[in-house]
């Protein structure tokens, strides 16, 4: 074959990789059907990154492997919005949306009028521009942000990376929605709860302050200058307007909505066409009892006239439109006065402080204590023991105060709270160390660590020991009858039958569930043992690595950092907790109690197996050293020099010689990019 047709040849097979992935995101992403097994996705997805990789000059912005490794941007362009980006006008009661929809009638002049009902997401709305595209079909050219709703700010790259907005639109489908090939498309861009949860996980484990709710979190992500972190926080999209030329469409909200899915943009399924206040209601009432069950935050409903004709009838005020509403739900915050701050040590020794408040009923509880989260946010608030706050709860977060109320109903604390300098709980000092936001209690021995500590090893995520609460960790404490986690498995039913409320039943139950604990598997135990910085997913990603405890403690720092996510500053941890003879020796009580300390190894693929690199010049986010361990860890070889045998040369700033060489013996070069999207897609598979 020569080159031209070669290319000819590898073009196609890029065109139809990309469409199979695109069909199969949809599939996967948006309809909630995966068709193929996650390793089959890979490797279509490996496919298009090896051809990509040889034919740089046919990768497109709109390709599926685009999605992930964009360039870090230096800050946001400004992009102007094709027509405003209003917003709503709210209420609050179903007296308030009997006024709207008699004004709504009113103003209709006597015409029927219908309403489509749908859920206020509760994140951020984003403008999506699609344009012609070479295959005949439209490609996403620009995402941005609402800003003041005349201006937004163009944040095209991180859109990229949210898999339920498709980069790319077939004619077919164009064609059966009766689209034209330019459009644009708006909705909302929201945080799943799980990611949101996950993302706070993270942040506690790097010691910074957890985000305030999923709203702010997704606003933060998709503002974020480096794209692959983006990716890594899976945000959504939800579609719920369609414009072509900067018009809606005149087919009514209601086909908008069916045609939106039709083209492959998510939906959202609850939605109804609703004509009487009582089917409104109705609705709203359904989405209010379904709204912990989502997985993604909303605060209300959004009510639509259905009719375009009606709707341009209608009009807008200044800054909303008249033919929409948004029922919002009754605050899941409250005011109330803060009658003192405690600080609690955590099982790490960190000092948390904790609002206790006067109890005040949010959104279906009562709440008498919020996290002020650490002594930074405590100044950064200025809130002062007396104060008025306003507290917050969201799903299944903890509720935390978000403001101090200042008025004059609300009249100021008077004392300023000062963090203690002492540990709480037995008055050792308390450190905090350079770059954290966290103070820590320095006594290893201090009784609330080894209180914690066996209530986080008994913890659902860890080693699953239900019973194992509070009150029963207390009194083992008390009596002396553990004094680490290890003990936990000499528990007997005669001994745990003397503690207070607890009868031969409850012991023996206790007992059992202990003695099951031993069959976690080492990725609980190791989140069990409570290395810092090693969570739920790093303890994971270790088990599948090592497979057993005893591989992981001879591990060097290299060739931990081999593993997923494992930088530096995990390595490290894990290092400095098995040098320490005292955690040594609780491993060899667990394994003489009989704790599985074992784990399925993943098989590492061999997507670069065959393959041989040569490092150049430096690479913009890696060391060279953590470029080679990326490459090893994928089954591929690095050399020193540039031979005939090289498959690859990476090449960044200031790449001399090897590059030259490189080109003399054609060997193909690559950059950081290139390297990543070769090792992308999972470096490991089961
Ligand atoms: S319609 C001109 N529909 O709520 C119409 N907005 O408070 C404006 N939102 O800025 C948007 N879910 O960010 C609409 N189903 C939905 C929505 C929704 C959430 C957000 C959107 C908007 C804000 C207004």
């Amino acid at each position: 074959m020569d080159a031209r047709t070669k290319t000819d040849h590898a073009a196609e097979r890029i065109a139809h990789l990309r469409a199979e992935i695109e069909r199969h995101d949809h599939l996967y992403y948006v309809l909630d059907q995966p068709a193929i097994t996650d390793a089959e996705y890979d490797a279509l997805m490996n496919d298009l990154k090896r051809l990509e990789a040889e034919h740089p000059d046919l990768v497109t912005p709109d390709s599926p492997t685009q999605r992930v490794g964009g360039k870090p941007a230096e800050g946001f362009k400004k992009a102007q919005h094709s027509r405003p980006m209003l917003s709503l006008d709210n209420v609050y009661s179903v007296e308030e949306l009997a006024d709207w929809d008699r004004r709504v009638r009113e103003l209709a002049g006597g015409l029927p009028v219908k309403y489509v009902a749908e859920l206020k997401l509760d994140g951020l709305s984003i403008a999506l521009r699609y344009e012609p595209a070479a295959h005949g079909g439209s490609r996403l050219v620009a995402g941005i942000t609402r800003g003041d709703g005349q201006t937004g700010e163009d944040v095209t790259t991180n859109a990229r990376t949210i898999h339920s907005i498709p980069l790319s639109i077939a004619a077919s489908k164009l064609k059966k929605a009766e689209m034209p090939v330019a459009f644009e498309v708006r909705g909302e861009v929201v945080m799943p709860a799980a990611a949101f949860q996950r993302l706070n996980e993270e942040r506690e484990q790097q010691g910074l302050p957890a985000a305030v709710n999923p709203r702010n979190a997704a606003a933060g992500t998709l503002r974020t200058l480096e794209p692959s972190i983006v990716a890594q926080r899976r945000l959504d999209f939800y579609a719920y307007f369609l414009l072509v030329e900067g018009e809606y469409l005149a087919a009514g909200q209601q086909a908008t909505l069916d045609a939106l899915a039709a083209l492959g943009f998510r939906v959202n399924p609850h939605r109804k066409l609703v004509a009487t206040l009582e089917e409104m209601t109705e609705f709203i009432n359904a989405a209010e009892a379904e709204r912990d069950k989502l997985g993604y935050e909303i605060d209300g409903v959004v009510l639509k006239v259905d009719s375009h004709a009606t709707q341009l009838r209608l009009g807008y005020t200044g800054r909303a439109p008249r033919w929409a509403i948004a029922y919002k739900f009754t605050a899941r915050s409250g005011v109330t006065q803060m009658q003192g701050i405690t600080v609690q040590v955590g099982r790490t020794g960190k000092l948390t402080p904790v609002a206790e408040l006067a109890p005040v009923f949010i959104g279906g509880t009562t709440v008498s204590r919020a996290t002020l989260h650490n002594a930074d946010f405590i100044e950064k608030l200025g809130v002062k023991p007396g104060d008025w706050v306003k507290v917050e709860r969201g799903g299944d977060v903890i509720p935390k105060v978000v403001e101090v109320i200042a008025d004059k109903e609300h009249p100021r604390g008077k004392h300023p709270f000062h963090f203690p300098t002492k540990c709480p709980e037995c008055g050792s000092e308390v450190v905090r160390a350079e770059g954290e936001v966290d103070y820590r209690c320095v006594n290893a021995d201090c009784p609330a660590k080894l209180r914690e500590s066996l209530l986080h090893f008994g913890g659902r995520e860890v080693m699953n020991i239900e019973g194992l609460g509070e009150a029963v960790v207390q009194q083992l404490l008390d009596r002396g009858m553990v004094r680490g986690v290890a003990d936990l498995y000499k528990l007997t039913v005669k001994q745990l039958a003397e503690l207070e409320r607890f009868a031969e039943k409850s012991a023996t139950t206790l007992v059992e569930q202990i003695e099951g604990s031993k069959k976690a598997g080492l990725a609980r135990v190791l989140m069990g043992l409570g290395i810092r910085f090693v969570g739920e997913r790093t303890a994971e990603l270790l088990a599948q690595e090592f497979g057993s405890i005893d591989a992981l403690m001879e591990a060097s720092a290299a060739e931990l950092e081999r593993v997923e996510e494992v930088g530096p500053r995990i390595s490290q941890a894990i290092l400095e907790f098995f040098a320490q003879p005292k955690n040594r020796a609780l491993v060899e009580h667990l394994r003489k109690a009989g704790v599985d300390m074992t784990a399925e190894k993943k098989q590492r693929t061999s997507q670069l197996a065959g393959l041989t690199f040569v490092l150049t010049g430096t690479l913009p986010t890696m060391t060279r050293d953590q470029a080679k361990a990326k490459i090893e860890a994928a089954g591929g070889k690095t050399a020193g020099s540039v031979s005939k045998k090289t498959s690859y040369v990476v090449a960044g700033e200031e790449a001399g010689s090897k590059l030259d060489k490189a080109r003399e013996l054609k060997v193909p070069v690559i950059d950081e990019a290139g390297l990543l999207t070769l090792l992308q897609a999972g470096a490991t598979t089961s």
